[in-house]
């Protein structure tokens, strides 16, 4: 199939999956309205077209983390991404290196942080979890920094997981689960051989390293659900402050207060996100969220937001609202499942080549000069 854009990317993925992975990627929480408007409150913004500015020498790049990238995006952590393509993180590193931008690797990842940063020719960025086992946040933490990862994400909205309805009916859970999968599995025989056969071993790489026994996709869900820690709070993570030397950035913020808490706290970055709509339905879009959070902590630490970006002009968006980069996920994940290695790498060409055209035409040389001038004021009654 002809493919043009990240949408196109989705399609493929659909075509290409069994419907329980598919629908796992492609679906939200509860009645997935904030998944939705995730999408249409981020369409909905305005860019200011602005003529005749002489922006010949233009520039995408920026720098987070004392590192150059070569557009201000970062690929967001994103759990089974091994199941989605053969060792898929590492993929997915692999393109993110060769594109200049960093890859996040999620702590619920198929291949474990030794195997991803092993083959990936720079450092990757390590996304970690509040679990209730604290041995295992330790031992992740010990690895990741001995295999020399500097920067931690650390994710704060899932002290309990939501529910997403897709996952009963698509297979991932619910009655005959594991029958469905593999019925599944044999109808989309080049997902079966490419990942099924040739991707093994399918378990919690980094969980199965600790506990010393593979962790099934299986246990997933319910080693998940058993796992969070509804207990937390900015007190629990001095400690990882403490052990932590490099970047920390607090993913899952939606509110300015919380901005506020993360800068008190002493975090060098914040994602303004509220996990793709996966989490509580009804919350705000990061669309909606992110212009009052830049408004309170913008330049007292790093904003990044994702949720809903498919597109260069997305970027362009979110960054002339007041972050300084943004995270992809499923994006790069259709993307991935559809291509692998080839088609992230494909993904994020097209995705310069719409920030490219977004600054030509607001008027913007650099990534510095996106910024609330870039947007077009609307009238009240279009609000
Ligand atoms: C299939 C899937 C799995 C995810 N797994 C994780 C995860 O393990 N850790 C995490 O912090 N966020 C996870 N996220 C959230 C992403 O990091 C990111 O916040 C979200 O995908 C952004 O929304 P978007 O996909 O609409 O762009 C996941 C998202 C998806 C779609």
């Amino acid at each position: 199939m002809i493919i043009s854009s990240a949408t196109d990317y989705r399609e493929a993925a659909r075509r290409r999956l069994p419907p329980f992975l598919f629908q796992y990627i492609d679906g939200g929480s509860y009645a997935e309205q904030t998944m939705r408007r995730n999408i249409s409150d981020l369409a909905d913004i305005a860019l200011r077209q602005r003529i005749l500015k002489n922006v010949s020498a233009l520039n995408t790049g920026t720098e987070l983390f004392g590192r150059k990238l070569n557009i201000p995006a970062a690929l967001a952590p994103v759990g089974l991404t091994g199941m989605y393509a053969r060792r898929g993180e590492v993929q997915a590193a692999r393109a993110a290196a060769r594109k200049g931008i960093p890859f996040t690797l999620s702590t619920v990842s198929v291949c474990p942080i030794e195997e991803v940063q092993g083959r990936s020719p720079v450092p990757i960025w390590f996304q970690l979890y509040v679990l209730k086992d604290r041995g295992f946040m330790k031992n992740a933490l010990e690895r990741a920094k001995a295999a020399g990862i500097t920067t931690l994400v650390f994710t704060v909205d899932m002290p309990t997981p939501g529910a997403r309805y897709r996952d009963a009916h698509s297979g991932m859970s619910g009655p005959n689960a594991a029958i469905r999968r593999y019925v599944q599995a044999m109808t989309h025989p080049i997902w079966a051989w490419d990942v099924g056969v040739r991707g093994r071993p399918h378990d919690l790489g980094n969980i199965s390293r600790y506990r010393g026994n593979p962790t099934k996709l299986e246990d997933y869900i319910g080693w998940l659900a058993n796992n969070f820690d509804p207990s937390i709070s900015w007190k629990d993570l001095e400690w990882i402050r403490d052990y932590w030397d490099g970047p920390m950035v607090i993913k899952g913020i939606l509110d300015p207060k919380d901005a506020k808490d993360a800068v008190r706290f002493g975090a060098d970055g914040i994602v303004v996100s509220n996990h793709g709509g996966r989490q509580l339905d009804g919350v705000l879009s990061s669309a909606r969220a992110l212009p009052p959070i830049a408004e309170a902590v913008k330049g007292e630490l790093k904003i990044l937001a994702d949720s809903g970006i498919r597109s260069g002009l997305d970027i362009a968006r979110m960054v002339a609202m007041g972050a300084d980069a943004v995270l992809l996920g499923r994006a790069f994940v259709y993307a991935l499942a559809a291509g692998g290695q080839k088609g992230v790498e494909n993904l994020l060409d097209i995705m310069e080549k719409e920030l490219r055209v977004a600054m030509t035409l607001t008027g913007a040389s650099a990534i510095s000069d996106l910024t609330s001038e870039s947007l077009a004021r609307l009238a009240p009654e279009f609000g």
